[in-house]
């Protein structure tokens, strides 16, 4: 993470706060791109208890589980259909030696997680109970290679490991109990080059890159897709050097973007926040949109046909970790608001943007779920996950909100973005809509802490027969789930649509609240 610096301006508020009257326009008849499902994608590190604890218990727990993985969380994660998933890591792939990871048990390799707390681990989840455990979800797996400390052998082995249908790599496998290839196609040339990665320079990388991507393999007619190490946040020149130096060489490159609160070190809670905080943070993660379209900008200077999608492939609200973990954080509505409105903007561009993985899917920063031993809790942001499915490869219909209240937020600056604005401005609803099997699906937040809204959907022309929704509201910003209380947020059947006579539908919407709508 780049060091941050908050410029010292004060919340302030562009129109009142009263109740509005808001029209989302839904472009029915001028389809955009299809949403890659990708965008929904997870991310799982050996970091905390994401994997150890979260997804994984070992088939000898007395915790309910399918072959070691814990039962409440593949159901949920089931339900949530999670396209993709990102492992090692984050900046655990950097140390990790995959070949600790296979074999007996009993064999295996016990190690040290430097990254992440010094934590011994004693390898029992490895590369088969990864991609077995993406089998399970039906999803694809996006294997992050150790390009930091580890050597172009150790990465074209692990490829052949996985893929071949035959040699000495496929042999070992089929040895370890494995005899089918898993045919990974998603391979990350590292993460984070620019820090935990290896500390390199943007030029350095790109050597670096070519050469590991001479030995990624396909295999077994797996065609790989070989992702770049991208740039964090407002680091506009790494983008420019690669897309320069390996643009025809990469399948993707990837941008890294947290909404941080505060200091790097000295955060803010993910719980005890004041309206400030709440609308500060909103703002910060509305930040990505003109980040994106810089990123994207600069990508189209080099490919101009923009044939190099771009991959947000950790994203999500990063508080201070409680105390005693390793960035385990609680999920309040704040935090539903923050994917629901970055899912908006990803949709915008989803001709550009083909996968996003937030982090991450357990116990660790924005999770989808949390694990106390035998407990599971999903949190509100699974719930806008769950109510967001319906625009999984959707054809995304562009829409756009009008008469919103709006208010302006100090923006921070860091050391890479000194052009930015000491202030943004925070538009409180925000929409996206969506097209599949002949329903549209509307998706609208009403992020005002205190104000219900009434908001017009105005479908342009297209006539509603039926709508039907689920919502996500909770009385306070702060609310949670909790081991005691797990059900506080959760989503429920939605009645305050009505179709009107000329063909809108009129959505009564409470403060703090997410609706998704289903229309015929
Ligand atoms: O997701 C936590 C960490 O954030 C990842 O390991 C790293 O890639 C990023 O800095």
């Amino acid at each position: 993470m780049k060091r941050i610096i908050f410029a010292a301006a004060i919340l302030a508020s562009l129109g009142a706060s009263a109740k509005q009257e808001v029209t989302v326009n839904v472009q029915v008849n001028k389809p955009g791109s299809v949403i890659n499902k990708n965008i929904y994608g997870q991310f799982s590190e050996h970091l905390g208890t994401c994997i150890y604890g979260g997804l994984w218990v070992g088939p000898e727990s007395s915790i309910p589980n399918k072959n070691g993985y814990r039962l409440d969380v593949l159901n949920a994660l089931k339900e949530l259909k999670v396209p993709v998933m990102r492992w090692p890591g984050g900046c655990y792939a950097d140390e990790y030696h995959w070949m600790d990871g296979i074999g007996p048990k009993e064999n295996r390799t016990v190690m040290v997680n430097n990254n992440w707390g010094g934590l011994v681990e004693d390898n029992s989840f490895g590369t088969h109970e990864f991609l077995n455990l993406c089998e399970e979800l039906g999803c694809e797996p996006y294997i992050s290679l150790n390009v930091g400390s580890g050597s172009v052998e150790e990465a074209a082995k692990w490829i052949e490991y996985m893929n071949a249908a035959n040699g000495p790599m496929a042999n070992l496998r089929k040895q370890n109990g494995r005899e089918e290839p898993w045919h990974v196609k998603y391979i990350g040339i590292g993460n984070e080059a620019w820090g935990c990665g290896g500390n390199m320079r943007p030029e350095y990388y790109s050597d670096i890159f070519r050469r590991y991507q001479t030995y990624c393999r396909d295999f077994n007619g797996t065609n790989l897709f070989k992702i770049a190490s991208g740039a964090s946040d407002y680091d506009y020149e790494w983008t420019d050097v690669l897309m320069e130096n390996i643009g025809s060489m990469m399948n993707a490159v990837s941008l890294h973007y947290y909404t941080v609160s505060g200091w790097v070190g000295a955060k803010k809670p993910a719980t005890g926040f004041d309206a400030d905080d709440y609308y500060w943070c909103l703002g910060k993660a509305l930040g990505i949109e003109p980040v994106i379209q810089r990123h994207l900008a600069i990508m189209s200077k080099h490919d101009p046909e923009n044939k190099v999608p771009l991959l947000v492939d950790e994203w999500g609200t990063w508080w201070e970790p409680e105390p005693g973990t390793q960035l385990y954080q609680q999920n309040t509505m704040r935090d539903a608001f923050v994917a629901s409105m970055s899912l908006d903007i990803f949709h915008k561009y989803a001709d550009r943007i083909q996968m996003c993985n937030i982090a991450q899917v357990a116990n660790v920063l924005q999770s989808m779920i949390l694990t106390d031993k035998e407990k599971m809790v999903l949190t509100p942001t699974y719930y806008v996950f769950k109510m967001y499915t319906p625009h999984m490869d959707a054809t995304l219909l562009p829409s756009q909100v009008d008469g919103c209240a709006v208010k302006l937020v100090p923006n921070e600056r860091f050391e890479a973005n000194p052009d930015e604005p000491a202030s943004r401005p925070l538009p409180l609803t925000s929409a996206t809509a969506s097209q599949k099997d002949g329903k549209i699906h509307v998706s609208i937040s009403n992020a005002d802490m205190k104000e219900a809204q009434t908001v017009t959907v105005n479908l342009n022309g297209y006539k509603a027969k039926k709508v039907n929704g689920q919502i996500l509201a909770s009385a306070k910003a702060t609310d949670h789930n909790t081991f005691e209380e797990p059900s506080k947020v959760q989503l429920k059947e939605f009645k305050g649509a009505k179709i009107a006579k000329d063909g809108t539908i009129t959505v009564e919407m409470p403060a703090l609240s997410i609706v998704t709508l289903e229309i015929e």
